[in-house]
């Protein structure tokens, strides 16, 4: 790390590139081991970098993209579009037009207005696009509300309730542009529990059962299994999240004398987040005697936004003195105007100076993903190691890059 951050400056994003290939393999053959057949779709957002769509397609995964961006990403990426499916929950015409344009292996529709614009489009076109229904099964996973999706309050997919999800059905099997052939649920990411899997395919099977299961070949089970952020939580390991789905959806659609779909599941997180670290030098300290002491770092919410979205908590530790005793609480800042740019509220750390290397792991999901240039920082670089050897795979922006849009 402190070779990485001397050749290529911080901040900086390293991700272990045998990292991400061991936890897609691991999804992978857990899913074969099953028997149940169906695919591991990779949940781009978590970080839709070209060089690790390549790495998961490399490793046999399919991608999720979720808005005409991610699919452009995955295109660019060279991903076959039948291994693309396209998410969303209010997705424009243009990127339905984009989707269809491409050839993706499914659309995961979300709402009766979006099968409206699909339908029209394919009838446009004159072809008949593969979908599944994304529905609401209206169970909560124990997760931070912010990144819970599969309650009833939800601005995602079909409710159950009220027919919403009956009348999708319907409407897309009597649809000559449609082909419906599955449906979808994606329940929370950070899940430390899967108990809550069980419970969602017995909701599903039982609209199944109501709906008919004819044509109903895949259920989309989403993703949502976390990552370690502190050294407390035990996440159960990817084999043990493709059991746990898998098996629910086949108990739940056997015991209903229904037959079992295959199952796709979409992780994002627990591929690429523990691949990844941020990297970050020690700018200013500055102690307040009673109170607190704060190290600044040189960066910040820009590319590290999960602490203030949603109280996500980190576990750091100094890249140049990793070995000494961490005996003293800082607050780790960046460098924005904003008393909430707190990277880390109480980290342990060894004494702290100026020019100091932090390192925070487990920041390779949702962290590039949702970067922004706020006052005006530029982006940081992203650099792939694999087998003692580094390569850039994304270069730091600079201030050029800030201002090409600018017209006036
Ligand atoms: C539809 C869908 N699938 C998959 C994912 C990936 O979830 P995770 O990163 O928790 O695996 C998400 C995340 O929000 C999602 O909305």
């Amino acid at each position: 790390m402190v070779a990485l951050a001397a050749e290529y400056g911080t901040p900086l994003v390293v991700y272990d590139e045998a990292c991400v290939r061991a936890m897609a393999a691991a999804y992978r053959d857990a899913l074969v081991a099953t028997g149940v057949g169906g695919e591991v779709a990779y949940a781009s957002k978590a970080y839709f970098g070209r060089a690790v769509l390549r790495i998961v397609a490399e490793e046999g995964l399919a991608v999720d993209v979720a808005s005409g961006g991610e699919l452009d990403a995955a295109l660019r990426a060279g991903i076959p579009p039948g291994r693309i499916h396209m998410h969303g929950n209010n997705k424009s015409a243009a990127e339905l037009d984009a989707a269809l344009t491409a050839g993706v292996g499914a659309v995961v529709v979300d709402n009766a207005h979006e099968i409206d614009v699909l339908e029209a489009r394919c009838a446009a076109r004159g072809i008949t696009q593969t979908i599944l229904l994304r529905l609401t099964p209206g169970v909560s996973p124990e997760t931070h509300h912010y990144i819970s999706t599969g309650q009833v309050d939800s601005k995602f997919g079909f409710p159950l309730a009220e027919g919403a999800a009956h009348e999708g059905v319907a409407r897309a099997r009597r649809s000559p542009h449609l082909d419906l052939v599955g449906l979808h649920v994606h329940l929370g990411s950070q899940l430390l529990d899967l108990d809550v899997f069980p419970q969602a395919a017995a909701v599903v099977a039982d609209f199944v059962r109501e709906v008919g299961p004819e044509g109903l070949a895949v259920m989309d089970m989403g993703g949502g299994l976390g990552i370690a952020y502190t050294p407390d939580q035990k996440p159960p390991p990817p084999a043990a999240f493709v059991e746990a789905v898998a098996g629910a959806v086949a108990d739940a659609w056997s015991s209903r004398g229904l037959p079992v779909p295959r199952v796709t599941i979409e992780p994002g997180r627990s591929l690429v987040g523990r691949a990844g670290v941020n990297l970050y030098e020690v700018g200013a300290v500055k102690d307040i005697p009673g109170v607190r002491t704060y190290a600044a770092l040189d960066g910040g919410m820009s590319e590290m936004l999960r602490p203030m979205l949603y109280g996500a908590v980190y576990s750091p530790l100094l890249a140049n003195r990793a070995a000494e005793e961490a005996d003293a609480t800082y607050r780790l800042v960046g460098k924005h105007c904003e008393s909430s740019d707190v990277l880390v509220a109480d980290a342990r750390l060894p004494h702290v100076r100026a020019g100091d290397l932090v390192c925070i792991p487990a920041a390779g999901a949702y962290g590039l993903s949702m970067a922004s240039n706020y006052n005006g920082l530029t982006r940081p670089a992203v650099v792939f190691v694999r087998d003692g050897h580094a390569r850039l795979v994304t270069r730091r922006e600079t201030h050029d890059d800030l201002f090409a849009r600018e017209l006036d």
